[in-house]
């Protein structure tokens, strides 16, 4: 989700849930191709969220070409093509949901990709195609910090995957996937909403149901996405729509044990008679850890001036306690990580918890 799932989220979400694909913010093939600065920064990355797989969006398909020698190069283990984002500088000028609009276009940037990828695969190298290797190796550098930087893997054709949306202004699903089908991608993923949708009103799960048929008969995995917020959820979705596995966004802020014990959800989903699952929880204790680890990582990553975008963050761990919302309102005013440390140590002199309410913190 771009402004929300950079690095520092995505390695939370790792290191306290631990999904089982990661997408990284969407990223221009402009910037890519360019290499500009600002432009390499959603796809750093650390080994601990692989497998990880870079979006990309654009209209261009030599870009694409392009690009996807970078994203080899990079390590990274999939390249997804955007072609869901409705919003309007994207989607107005052709690219991201823009897309559905122009599946002739579609298919040829698929293609395109995949073309790279294999060329890529197949040993041609970024100077070969004309792109700046010092650049890449600006972005590989500062991909290491603070960890070590991500292993390398060898060169080998990694999947094209296509995340996209119901229709532009109308439910076009089946018509739209048997044309994306076309292409070959290994995994087409759907948000059940249309571009004129935008986030309102609820995903349409019987359309995804009905596209999945479509796109499984052709041998191609489908992930169905929209208002998955609980392990229920998630397995009432699979068993009634068919897909092969979901996607969570939003219910992932703050939330990172919504991935916990996912063997749970996928045992559940071959029983006919389902067991409803608990939520997964963490103690009051370790979700404060866990606020001060991210601030911490973020300031890490980030010039000071930015910090005010991690405050998102801290509103979104500060839910289900006692106290919450006192402790919401002071967070996303915290300009540091020592401020959001100073904020748990008071929180936690001022209120001793029973044992009733900590339990009650963490579920
Ligand atoms: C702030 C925000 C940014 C998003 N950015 C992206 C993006 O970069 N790429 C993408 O494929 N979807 C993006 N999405 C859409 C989500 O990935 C997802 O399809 C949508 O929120 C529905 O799933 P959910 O109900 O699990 O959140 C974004 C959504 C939000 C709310």
């Amino acid at each position: 989700m771009d402004g929300v799932t950079d690095v520092t989220f995505r390695h939370m979400m790792a290191t306290y849930g631990q999904p089982d694909v990661t997408f990284t913010e969407f990223t221009n093939i402009h910037d890519i191709c360019h290499g500009s600065r600002a432009g390499w920064e959603p796809l750093r990355y650390s080994d601990c969220e692989r497998p990880i797989v870079a979006q990309l969006y654009g209209k261009d398909p030599a870009l694409f070409y392009k690009a996807a020698h970078v994203i080899g190069e990079l390590g990274f283990d999939g390249l997804d093509i955007n072609m869901g984002c409705p919003s309007k500088n994207v989607a107005s000028s052709g690219s991201g949901a823009g897309l559905i609009r122009t599946p002739e276009l579609a298919l040829e940037i698929m293609a395109s990709a995949k073309q790279g990828l294999a060329d890529w695969a197949n040993g041609q190298t970024l100077e070969d195609i004309g792109l700046k290797k010092a650049a890449l190796e600006q972005a590989k550098d500062r991909n290491t910090q603070p960890w070590p930087e991500p292993e390398q893997p060898p060169r080998r054709f990694i999947p094209l995957t296509v995340k996209t949306r119901l229709g532009y202004d109308s439910v076009v699903i089946n018509e739209w996937s048997d044309c994306l089908a076309q292409g070959q991608p290994e995994v087409i993923s759907i948000h059940g909403r249309t571009l004129k949708q935008m986030y309102r009103g609820e995903a349409d799960w019987e359309a995804i149901a009905s596209a999945a048929q479509h796109i499984k008969s052709r041998g191609i995995l489908v992930l169905g996405n929209g208002d998955i917020r609980s392990r229920n959820d998630a397995v009432s979705r699979i068993q009634a729509s068919g897909v092969d596995g979901i996607l969570i966004g939003r219910a992932a802020q703050g939330n990172p044990w919504i991935f916990q014990e996912k063997d749970l959800i996928r045992n559940a989903t071959h029983n006919p008679n389902p067991p409803s699952l608990s939520e997964a929880s963490v103690s009051l204790e370790t979700r404060f850890q866990m606020m001060i680890n991210h601030a911490t990582l973020f300031e890490s990553f980030n010039e000071s001036p930015r910090f005010p975008r991690m405050r998102k963050h801290l509103g979104w761990y500060c839910s289900g306690f006692p106290h919450a919302a006192a402790m919401r309102a002071n967070m996303v005013k915290t300009n540091n990580a020592q401020d959001v440390k100073g904020l748990v140590e008071e929180y936690m002199s001022q209120h001793v918890l029973t044992e009733a309410e900590a339990v009650s913190a963490s579920s």
